[in-house]
């Protein structure tokens, strides 16, 4: 795995905002997979600020979030669809159409899954696929577990997950839905290009086992390491506990 680390998180949500223009001015239909979370809302903020200043084009791209809450719909204040529209949607020029999301409120979850599938593998797949770590190793909401479900499926959030989303719900861990949709570890491993990223020692011993530990289900981020182009964006308190030898 490539890993790069930066003094502190503005540099990582800067090079991140960079790597996404670029990706957009080589390829200007390319296929996004984006997370939401604390980490990404600085990169975020950059991508606004870069858009505004015409650096950025987001006219052709086509953009798949991770995950959704079940049960909440997408004009609800706690949901990831509502939390993008805040954060990168309502102040780029992404089309609506090329907008994709899990729909949290459908009627057949399963077969909403399914639909999410069949529409990432329609756009021909996703060429950078951003990505966010739980503090208990998850990505996207796969969470660490005896065994990890390869597509896009219903997940049992873990309660430390829901503790760590209760700012969405009202501050409120109990409001949190028990349950989400969310892209397998197979649906993500198929993207082209991964990028991991971290901030905060928080996420330290889950970046020093992502990178150096075995591949388990009990840390799905562990998978990461099957991958040909996978990068770590690490600031240097995710990255305390790597050692030189074992960033090279
Ligand atoms: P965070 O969440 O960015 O809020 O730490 C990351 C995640 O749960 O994937």
């Amino acid at each position: 795995m490539n890993v790069k680390i930066f003094d502190t998180p503005a540099q990582v949500a800067s090079a991140l905002a960079r790597r996404v223009a670029d990706a957009l001015r080589e390829k200007p239909d390319v296929v996004l997979g984006l997370p939401t979370g604390r980490t990404p809302v600085a990169m975020y903020a950059e991508l606004r600020r870069l858009h505004a200043a015409g650096e950025v084009d987001f006219g052709r791209a086509v953009t798949f979030n991770l995950d959704e809450f079940a049960g909440v719909d997408a004009s609800h204040a706690g949901s990831f669809r509502r939390f993008m529209e805040q954060h990168l949607f309502a102040a780029v020029n992404l089309a609506p159409q090329r907008i994709h999301f899990l729909n949290g409120a459908a009627a057949d979850l399963d077969a909403e899954c399914k639909r999410y599938e069949q529409e990432i593998e329609a756009t021909g797949g996703i060429d950078l696929q951003i990505l966010g770590i739980g503090a208990n190793g998850h990505i996207g909401f796969n969470e660490p577990g005896d065994e990890l479900v390869s597509r896009t499926h219903r997940v049992t959030l873990a309660e430390t997950t829901r503790r760590d989303n209760a700012a969405l719900f009202r501050g409120d861990p109990s409001r949190v839905p028990r349950e989400a949709l969310s892209m397998g570890m197979g649906t993500i491993l198929k993207a082209a290009t991964l990028i991991l990223v971290a901030m905060g020692a928080r996420k330290a011993p889950c970046i020093e086992r992502t990178i150096n530990g075995p591949l388990t289900p009990h840390l799905p981020a562990s998978f990461l390491q099957l991958h040909r182009r996978a990068e770590l964006y690490l600031d240097r308190d995710a990255a305390s506990l790597l050692t030189t030898r074992s960033v090279r």
